[in-house]
């Protein structure tokens, strides 16, 4: 089954016909042949009409409805409703509801509430998974199952769960530790040597002492055991999963079966959570002021690499958001189009949008959905039948089998992540940004990006001792704070092949409990990066200038200068010619439904997407500001490629560079200015002979390669036309518009 369905790409929506009523489900899929939709999702939440009181239960509405899908040729995705257990549930089994870390029971009469490790739980949760796996386990046209809703670390803090984390601690600390047959107070003796309890005296002396985090501020409580629980959130919510995931499996030995990912303050571990599912999917909400934009393109990376493999969207942008917060503005003509052409490019292969309505009733009633209010079929409607037409040309081209090639790699860890939040280093220090920066550095270079990590390259290795890295041309190591023995390894031996591999600062800081090294920084990687960090500077917001110190990146520095320079005037030119001949690109898109420019001909604006590179350089052609940290380092074997100017610390070393063995090392000790950034990344490619290019801000080049071909996808993140030149071949493209080849 899955074979089948997998090769083709689709378009499909969330529906509800619990919210709706069956009278209108006819007339609905006339509407979504109509646009071209081909897969729904439904029942996430309608556990109350399926088990209306304990025991009683009913499938027929929902059986009327995925019979009718399945008539009409729309394949359907079932998902298990224990987001939201019936108030009956709550009612006759307080013991469900979820603590919160003030250890008060939370109020239930929302959504969510449910207690994950719950024994009474599971039971109900059980019971109606089966029920509805048996009533759907013959249907060939339920093609995918969901698993609950958008779920998160399991930070409940009742009685179950933290009885939970103790017996989870005393596993870790008396068996996988190799430290087996310990008694309970020899047990604690080694959690206390660990955590250094002794500080503020805090040495447990019974498991009771245990309890799961307070409701301080995280950078109050001792680090170790918050990584702990942090560990525990996250297998606890796996188990969680797994639980259903084998539910669903005994009875549907082939069932094909996905969460939908999200991210909050209690992120879950994605890598972990999903590697015994079949694949990732991921609820994608792309910004809609045009005034800040920001890219999802590192986010949707982000998400192929959880299994490093093509994913879906379970929910995608489809109108105006709000509800949880005031209005949002409009999206504007292309993106509902784009953003969904953009998740394809980055490796989806469906693209289901929340949802076919906007709701009559319910708290959601203003996060819009496809028909507006009254169902009227607006002008989102006429662009979202022109995504249908373009996908399904797509798919008959064959993109459906190809997946996502890159020759660059960023390093993820989500424990580096979620660390550096709970002990955050500077007021502006945030791990995501440095993926940011350097996804968003890769991308001007039209330089297609992976997001990957090191567990999930092992696990989905042959077992050989080959090295998942070496396909790639350059590796970036975002801040290594934790230790971990399985990413060293692999960079080493990467660095050691001759890979090019770029260090972050704050690398190498703690070990695998998140205590600090006894080791000069930065610890693990003084060796690979030829340094020794002797001070630092936490910059915060602060800037200070910097110098590059490598003739190389100087004038790579000066010809990405300008070939900016000149795309930036191609821009303002054709805009002008535009102008002279009374053309506007407005004119144009009025005769068609999509990529309608929001903010046509402002060459302007065109221009400022091309005025980043030679900034700061242009007048003295080797100076950056950099801020947030500053190591100051003193080189054993390196070379010194940009030093500080500013400071007590003024010409000592800011980057370096370090040949080991046959690769090449470069640590950055501070984040630059994005020029730098890119500029250095560049003289990296050019040490490698790799041909420059360089796109304007905004706009994103990927590339899906497969046995049906090689597919090149650019995209414009802008709201105004680009225009620039790509393998010698002038493009212009429009506001949120995708071209392919
Ligand atoms: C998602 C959630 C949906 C809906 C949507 C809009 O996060 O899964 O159920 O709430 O946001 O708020």
């Amino acid at each position: 089954m899955n074979g089948v369905f997998m090769n083709k790409l689709r378009i499909g929506v969330d529906y509800y016909p619990e919210h709706w009523g069956l009278e209108m489900l006819q007339n609905d899929i006339s509407i979504m042949k109509e646009a071209g939709i081909g897969i729904v999702r439904m029942a996430e939440f309608a556990w109350c009409r399926m088990e209306p009181r304990e025991g009683e239960y009913d499938f027929s509405w929902l059986r009327t409805a995925v019979d009718a899908f399945t008539e009409a040729d729309i394949q359907v995705v079932l998902c298990t409703p224990t987001c939201t257990p019936p108030f009956w549930a709550f009612r006759d089994y307080p013991e469900i509801v979820q603590w919160d870390r003030s250890n008060e029971v939370i109020q239930t009469g929302v959504r969510g509430h449910r207690c994950l490790s719950s024994r009474r739980f599971r039971d109900l949760s059980r019971k109606i998974i089966v029920k509805m796996c048996e009533e759907f386990k013959d249907d060939k046209n339920v093609v995918a199952w969901q698993i609950d809703n958008e779920l998160e670390a399991n930070y409940c803090s009742c009685p179950e769960c933290t009885d939970y984390f103790r017996d989870w601690l005393r596993k870790k600390y008396s068996g996988d530790e190799g430290l087996g047959g310990l008694d309970d107070g020899k047990i604690l003796n080694v959690i206390n040597e660990t955590y250094g309890n002794v500080v503020w005296s805090g040495e447990y002396s019974s498991f009771e002492d245990i309890l799961t985090p307070p409701a301080y501020p995280n950078n109050w409580l001792n680090p170790s055991y918050m990584l702990d629980h942090l560990r525990f959130a996250n297998d606890s919510t796996k188990e969680y999963i797994d639980f259903q995931a084998n539910i669903i499996r005994d009875i549907i030995p082939d069932a094909y079966i996905t969460t939908n990912a999200w991210y909050c303050e209690n992120s879950l571990d994605h890598h972990k959570a999903f590697k015994d599912l079949d694949f990732a999917s991921y609820d994608n909400y792309p910004s809609t002021d045009v005034n800040d934009l920001s890219s999802r393109a590192y986010r949707l990376d982000m998400i192929r690499g959880i299994k490093d493999q093509n994913f879906w969207i379970m929910e995608q942008l489809t109108g105006i958001v709000g509800s949880w917060m005031p209005m949002q503005p409009a999206p504007v003509p292309g993106m509902i189009k784009g953003y969904a052409l953009q998740a394809i490019a980055h490796g989806a292969d469906n693209v289901l949008h929340f949802r076919f309505r906007t709701a009559r009733k319910g708290a959601e009633m203003f996060w819009h959905g496809l028909l507006e209010q009254g169902d009227l079929k607006g002008r989102k409607f006429k662009e979202f039948k022109s995504l249908c037409e373009e996908v399904t040309r797509l798919s008959e081209a064959g993109v459906g089998e190809t997946t996502v090639k890159s020759e660059a790699a960023i390093l993820y860890s989500y424990e580096d992540d979620a660390t550096l939040k709970f002990q955050k280093q500077t007021d502006n220090l945030a791990y995501i940004e440095f993926l940011k920066k350097f996804h968003n550095a890769f991308t001007r270079l039209c330089f297609g990006v992976d997001v990957v990590n090191p567990e999930v390259l092992v696990n989905n290795g042959d077992g050989s001792t080959h090295n998942p890295l070496s396909k790639y041309k350059i590796v970036v190591v975002l801040p290594a704070f934790i230790r971990n023995k399985t990413a060293l390894a692999m960079l080493e031996d990467y660095a050691k092949k001759g890979g090019c591999l770029i260090i972050c600062p704050r690398s190498g800081v703690k070990d695998e409990y998140n205590n600090l090294v006894d080791e000069v920084l930065p610890g693990d990687f003084s060796r690979m990066a030829g340094i020794q960090i002797s001070e630092y500077d936490p910059l915060g917001k602060r800037k200070i200038r910097a110098a590059v110190n490598d003739k190389l990146w100087i004038q790579v520095q000066d010809a990405l200068a300008k070939e900016e320079d000149r795309l930036a005037q191609m821009n303002v030119d054709s805009a002008n010619d535009d102008k002279a001949s009374g053309k506007n690109s407005l004119d144009e898109d009025l005769s068609s439904a999509d990529n309608q420019s929001a903010n046509p001909n402002n060459s302007s604006a065109a221009y400022s997407n091309f005025i980043g590179l030679g900034k700061h350089l242009k007048d003295r052609n080797d100076l950056f500001s950099v801020d947030t940290w500053a190591d100051i380092i003193e080189p054993t074997t390196a070379k010194t490629i940009a030093k500080y100017l500013d400071g007590f610390y003024g010409f000592k070393a800011a980057i370096t560079e370090n040949t080991f063995y046959n690769g090449n090392v470069i640590y950055f000790g501070t984040l630059p200015e994005d020029s730098a950034i890119i500029g250095l990344l560049a003289r990296c490619f050019s040490k490698m002979n790799i041909p420059l290019e360089v796109l304007p801000e905004g706009v994103e080049v990927t590339r899906r390669v497969g046995d049906t071909g090689a597919f090149t996808f650019i995209f414009n993140n802008n709201s105004e036309q680009m225009r620039f030149t790509m393998d010698n071949r002038e493009i212009s493209i429009k506001p949120f518009e995708l071209i392919w080849f």
